[in-house]
């Protein structure tokens, strides 16, 4: 009888086990391993997932299998723990403006931790330090530091992420000054594979600190935040627009090439080319008057602007003037989506007129609106620094050269090949061998040394250290060694 009554309540309970795994499996495996997620889930059914996987470039397009809105670092511990569980593809997106989509991997069904909540910024003014969240944006970040009457040197536009941006370089705003944005981490904190949140600084974990500085972008875990070494904003900036006739881009490469370089380090400059028009923007550090002065040496060899103008005004609203987007959009970014490809360069002698002449006549003969920028470096951006994997260090320019704005697939895809062709040709001709990490690009070949150079062994060392599953992948991540 009692053994009975025994067997009775060992069924009982074998019965209540099975029905909470039928209950379970109802729930798919994905949705009850995120269930205790304190941040929002979107999974495709859902009617607002088209819009939130739109990010920057619509030239490609993936569909992860769950947009995971982290609100936490346990958040983020959590989801890497689920797609070791269910052997499932997991990245990071911050601002969504990887030009591969990689925010997305770089391919469909992969489960997406977006960082955009992970938003805090906390300024310590004595230590001239911020600890900033890898969601943030970056117009939002030269917003809450420059009130504060600070800076970190990053790039133009407010809608990228500092999470991407950071972690491939970051170069823009007081970049011949301070360098690149990775050379301004003083440390992170990431969380890996084993979903264990690590601390990253030039101590602890020195080789995953030289990593994510300039490699860190998706390969080797999920930075949640950094802390940024922090710059005193100067009470008055001045920025600077100037046209050129295109006809005269000849004599501005010689002026560019020759003098460009060693200009004041309180100047940025882009030169700007297209079929048409030749112009140039920068910023000084610094009052009007003394930007005049320091632009001198350039302008008195370049030849003379058909128009030039030194605006005084304060570090943001420079911020906001190169946004080209309204000024609530700036502290309110949001994604403006388009149609583009780029290839990029880097050039350690200076253009030849030939190199000008063969990219002059692809300008004006390539089927999309084509337009090449040049990033003026030197100063600060060309110091080597062995705690970074960013080895762009020898560079006088960097060259961006973007095609966009084509009507149909059939027409892009013609444009895409145009510039990879061109590309290939001019990369072997005229420039360095090397490219932008952050310029990401599924198409260029032998990536491994164009974006980490003698680095990329070491790199893949400390990946295989630290990721051995190679749960942290994606198109041209740096691989596990094997
Ligand atoms: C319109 C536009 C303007 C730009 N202007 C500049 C510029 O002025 N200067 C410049 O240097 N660059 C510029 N860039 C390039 C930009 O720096 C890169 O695209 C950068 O990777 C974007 O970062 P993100 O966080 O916005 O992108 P995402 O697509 O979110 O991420 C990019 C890559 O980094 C990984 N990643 C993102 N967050 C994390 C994280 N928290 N931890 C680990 N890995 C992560 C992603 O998985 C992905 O592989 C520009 C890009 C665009 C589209
Ligand atoms: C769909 O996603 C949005 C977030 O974008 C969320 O607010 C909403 O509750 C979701 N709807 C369903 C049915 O899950």
């Amino acid at each position: 009888m009692k053994s009975m009554k025994k067997l009775n309540i060992i069924l009982f309970f074998l019965w209540c086990i099975l029905l909470i795994n039928l209950v379970k499996v109802n729930a798919s495996p994905l949705t009850s391993c995120l269930s205790s997620i304190k941040g929002q889930t979107v999974y495709p059914n859902n009617k607002t997932f088209p819009s939130l996987i739109l990010d920057e470039n619509l030239y490609v397009n993936y569909t992860p299998s769950v947009l995971i809105y982290a609100a936490n670092n346990q958040d983020v511990q959590t989801s890497i723990n689920c797609a070791t569980k269910l052997k499932m593809d997991i990245t990071a997106r911050s601002g969504g403006h990887s030009y591969e989509k990689y925010g997305l991997g770089g391919r469909n069904n992969v489960m997406v931790v977006d960082l955009t909540n992970i938003n805090e910024i906390t300024i310590d003014s004595k230590a001239k330090t911020a600890k900033i969240g890898a969601g943030n944006r970056l117009g939002v970040i030269y917003d809450k530091l420059s009130q504060a009457g600070f800076l970190i040197p990053a790039g133009t536009c407010p809608s990228v992420g500092i999470g991407g941006h950071a972690l491939g370089g970051g170069y823009g705003f007081a970049g011949r000054k301070y360098g690149f944005a990775a050379d301004n981490i003083i440390s992170m904190e990431m969380v890996d594979a084993n979903g264990k949140l690590l601390q990253v600084d030039k101590q602890t974990n020195a080789d995953l600190f030289f990593a994510l500085r300039g490699a860190g972008g998706g390969s080797f875990g999920i930075v949640t935040s950094f802390v940024f070494k922090l710059h005193e904003v100067p009470p008055q900036v001045t920025s600077m627009q100037f046209q050129f006739r295109r006809s005269q881009v000849q004599q501005l490469f010689t002026a560019y090439n020759e003098v460009g370089p060693t200009l004041d380090n309180n100047i940025v400059l882009s030169v700007s080319l297209d079929k048409d028009s030749l112009s140039i923007d920068g910023l000084y550090l610094g009052p009007a008057k003394n930007a005049k002065d320091a632009m001198k040496p350039f302008l008195s060899r370049a030849p003379k602007p058909t128009s030039s103008n030194f605006k005084q005004e304060t570090f943001f609203d420079s911020v906001v003037t190169f946004s080209y987007v309204p000024p609530n959009d700036v502290v309110k970014p949001k994604h403006h989506p388009y149609f583009f490809k780029a290839k990029s360069f880097f050039v350690n002698k200076g253009l030849t007129s030939e190199a000008i002449d063969t990219l002059s006549n692809f300008l004006s003969t390539v089927s999309c609106s084509t337009y090449a920028l040049f990033d003026l470096l030197g100063g600060t951006a060309n110091i080597v620094d062995d705690t970074s994997s960013f080895m762009h260090r020898d560079s006088i320019y960097g060259i961006q050269l973007v095609g966009s704005d084509w009507k149909n697939k059939a027409q892009g895809d013609k444009c895409v090949k145009e510039l990879n062709d061109f590309g290939k040709n001019f990369q072997s001709k005229f420039t360095s061998y090397f490219s932008y990490q952050n310029y990401i690009d599924r198409d260029l070949d032998d990536w491994q040394t164009r974006y980490y150079g003698q680095n990329f062994n070491k790199l893949v060392d400390i990946k295989t250290k630290y990721d051995p599953n190679n749960l942290f992948k994606f198109p041209q991540s740096i691989p596990v060694k094997g």
